[in-house]
């Protein structure tokens, strides 16, 4: 595999006078290409290597032979760290979108960021960079030595300083504190706030990104994105919260019916149900109760237009879609249609970025959980039968999702 020097978007005079044409020309031609360079003479000597990027070979290098693993290390983070440089520079774009607001809440205001990140950048020892990344969806402030990447620590970039002496000697020389404070008037805010919400992307993409809760970020677009739909959704923080608004939601006296949901076994909801330390007509209980197959069949029926019905779902995407899947179908009339109020219990958990990736949560993550569970209560295992995808509501109904903060059901 063979690497290309990226050529700049922009000319070596655009980011003057803060960066100075001469700089960007030794900067780019001379000292990136070096790393491109070496880095593909390390490489020559293991033709049996293949990697989908330079950015993932920067993710395995445990699995890079022992002989080149230095030299690779040293010059594919040249290599990369430059080619990122060079995307996040541009004069006169303001802070903005997303990370704008993510900064202003991890560091109280822009200052104490551009503060803090200038004390990093001072405080490095030799040569480096400092980075602002994206670590377990907390922004945080790091440096490293020489060409190491945050990718290598799974950790992902969205802005960073370039703090080897050649990125800025020939106009700052010694001044490296002028150098880091005229940065600031050349950083691509559009491209850093692009990095950041592609960095939520991937953390909620990944298979283990499923079983993660979602950032707050992503539950407020969630929401939002519900509320277009006609379903109202909030969020609360723990699972005693859950149920104390699922109470407040049900009147005294009002009919109800459940799902067999996980969830509703975590927040308490069954227990209180069985607890019988309540004033619903819980139809359920009839329904367990009812020896005579044919009465209940009848009751089967009738659960299906309970006024309430409380469950769960499977997966939610930040645009709002709903997929619930079932193996009898048994809730799923009630949550189409037939039940006037429909409450979901959901962990955040459940957020997924894109519509493929509900089916991708199901598939690959709640399925194989489920079907262990029930092969762990004497079933023969789960199936997947039936299928809503729930878009929107335009009939006269409530339906409410109540978000928790905490991992709940699958
Ligand atoms: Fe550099």
């Amino acid at each position: 595999m063979k690497f290309e020097l990226p050529q700049l978007k922009y000319a070596y005079d655009s980011l003057e006078p803060y960066i100075d044409e001469q700089t960007m020309k030794f900067h780019h031609d001379k000292h990136h290409q070096a790393y491109t360079d070496k880095l593909n003479t390390a490489l020559e000597k293991h033709p049996e290597l293949n990697f989908a990027s330079a950015e993932e070979i920067l993710m395995n290098l445990n699995k890079i032979p022992e002989d080149i693993r230095i030299a690779v290390k040293n010059n594919c983070g040249g290599y990369v760290n430059h080619k990122f440089f060079w995307e996040i520079l541009k004069k006169d774009i303001l802070l903005n979108g997303n990370v704008q607001k993510a900064i202003e809440k991890t560091f109280g205001n822009f200052e104490n960021f551009k503060e803090n990140f200038t004390n990093a950048s001072l405080n490095l020892f030799g040569s480096g960079w400092v980075w602002l990344i994206l670590n377990n969806g907390n922004l945080e402030i790091i440096s490293t030595s020489n060409q190491d990447s945050p990718i290598s620590e799974g950790k992902i970039p969205l802005l960073v300083i370039d703090l080897w002496e050649h990125a800025y000697y020939l106009k700052y020389q010694n001044r490296r504190a002028d150098y880091i404070n005229a940065f600031f008037s050349i950083i691509n805010w559009d491209k850093v706030n692009e990095n950041f919400i592609n960095a939520n992307k991937m953390k909620i993409n990944n298979v283990k990104g499923f079983s993660d809760l979602a950032s707050e970020e992503d539950v407020k677009e969630t929401i939002s994105a519900l509320k277009l739909r006609n379903i109202n959704a909030e969020l609360v923080n723990t699972k005693e919260d859950a149920l104390k608004i699922l109470k407040e939601l049900i009147p005294s006296g009002s009919e109800i019916m459940t799902g067999g949901s996980t969830t509703l076994q975590e927040i308490g909801f069954t227990d209180l149900l069985k607890s019988k330390n309540h004033d619903w007509i819980n139809i359920k209980d009839e329904l367990l109760s009812e020896k005579n197959p044919e009465k209940q069949a009848e009751l089967r029926k009738k659960s299906v237009t309970s006024k309430y019905f409380i469950g769960s779902i499977h997966a939610i995407s930040k645009e709002g879609e709903i997929l619930i899947a079932s193996a009898s179908g048994s809730q799923i009339p009630s949550y189409a249609f037939s039940s006037d109020n429909v409450i979901w219990i959901v962990g955040t958990q459940k957020i997924v970025s894109t519509h493929e990736d509900l089916f991708k949560r199901l598939n690959e993550y709640v399925f194989p959980l489920e079907n262990e569970r029930m092969k762990k209560e004497g079933y023969p295992g789960s199936t997947i039968a039936k299928i809503l995808l729930f878009e929107r509501e335009i009939m006269p109904r409530k339906i409410n999702l109540i978000f928790v903060n905490e991992k709940l059901g699958f």
